[in-house]
């Protein structure tokens, strides 16, 4: 079954050869991109959908977020907005009420938020575990984020539990927890944070890293949100897909960037929701590294699921042009998690688009908390466009 979507007033393909294209047009061939061009030279095709002037960019691949979990902290938001400061203490909380949610409420909590995403756009969701921080606890957060996305991250390096030494804790993790969990794992990840009294050193990273590498996992970290230290460098030395958050960085963490091939994504909502400072993504592209953004989307420091919203905040105030939040928010993100299909509107790659309620992508930022971005996937393609 091929479809023709035609009208498209903007087109945003992220692929150098074609750019951004107006009164545009493209087909989607089951699930997969068969051709994209002008309206007046579109093929054929079995069935025509006209989003009548409307922009259309690749669905938001969202690299970074934290969706399995139970509970909420509410109440912790409040009181960094009265001052406190945020240092990762709050994670037990979530672990506490994560673990005591049964298979059945974590499924439908999940599918929940997935929803949400895609209603904003969001065709592609990378989901980490780090709420368990059990053997039991992690494989079965990653098992149900499995059912929702292939991009599963066992994170159970988030922090060191209550009733453990991080020397026993990391043994764990990197022994019985990780053969339980790299079969339904993509990725491993680890809160590298020195700042933090509940995360994980240099060293203590290092090891989670390698063990992961060595279980045939790729490599993600979260490094350098609270303070300076070793994370950015160890991720670019160790060939990580990426290295999250990147807050506070120094010249040799941007020159370890420049020179390497791990995407840094930026979480802005992050500092939104702990009135941290932001991160400098002008410096970043300045200097050549490949930035990326992500909501990060968890119960403690960023509960907000809209890459838009991210992206109205790349703009507003991390020092990023429109056009390079969509960017990141799109191709940057499939670069972040390594993947050549998504992100890039061309043919052969698969059909995951956004469609705008706006003329052109600039409304994504120009119109902040306005609901513009709707995701176009083949199975629910005709009811989102017909509004
Ligand atoms: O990416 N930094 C570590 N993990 C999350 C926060 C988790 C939480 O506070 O529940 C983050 O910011
Ligand atoms: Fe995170």
């Amino acid at each position: 079954m091929t479809t023709l979507v035609t009208g498209i007033g903007e087109l945003t393909t992220q692929d150098p050869e074609r750019g951004t294209l107006q009164d545009a047009a493209l087909v989607i061939d089951d699930e997969l991109i068969a051709w994209v061009g002008p309206a007046a030279s579109a093929p054929a095709a079995d069935e025509r959908i006209d989003v009548e002037g409307r922009a259309v960019v690749p669905g938001f691949v969202d690299s970074h977020s934290h969706l399995a979990f139970a509970g909420d902290r509410a109440d912790e938001f409040a009181a960094r907005m009265a001052g406190e400061r945020y240092d990762g203490g709050g994670i037990a909380r979530t672990v506490e009420a994560t673990r005591a949610a049964p298979d059945e409420v974590l499924r439908a909590l999940l599918a929940r938020r997935v929803a949400e995403l895609r209603a904003q756009g969001t065709t592609t969701v990378e989901i980490k575990s780090g709420y368990g921080l059990t053997v039991d606890d992690e494989l079965r957060t990653l098992r149900l984020a499995a059912e929702v996305t292939p991009e599963t991250t066992f994170l159970g390096a988030h922090v060191v539990p209550a009733g453990t030494d991080v020397d026993s804790y990391v043994a764990l993790v990197t022994g019985e927890m990780l053969h339980a969990c790299a079969p339904h794992a993509r990725w491993i990840d680890v809160f590298c944070e020195p700042a933090s009294p509940h995360a994980f050193d240099g060293d203590a990273a290092r090891t989670v890293l390698e063990a992961g590498r060595a279980a045939g996992l790729g490599l993600r970290v979260h490094g350098n949100q609270l303070g300076p230290g070793p994370g950015v460098r160890l991720a670019v030395e160790l060939g990580a897909a990426s290295v999250d958050h990147c807050t506070y960085l120094t010249g040799d963490d941007v020159d370890a960037l420049a020179g390497g091939d791990t995407v840094a994504t930026l979480l802005p909502g992050v500092e939104f929701s702990t009135r941290s400072p932001y991160p400098d993504a002008r410096r970043l592209l300045d200097a050549g590294v490949t930035v990326a953004l992500a909501t990060d989307c968890n119960p403690g420091t960023c509960s907000s699921s809209s890459m838009p919203f991210m992206i109205a905040l790349a703009v507003r105030e991390i020092g990023m042009t429109p056009a390079e939040a969509l960017w990141a928010a799109t191709a940057g993100g499939a670069r972040a998690l390594r993947r050549t299909d998504i992100g890039v509107v061309a043919p052969g790659n698969r059909a995951d688009l956004a469609v705008l309620d706006a003329p052109t992508h600039l409304h994504l930022a120009y119109r902040p908390g306005v609901p513009l971005a709707r995701s176009l996937r083949s199975p629910t393609r005709r009811r989102l466009t017909r509004r």
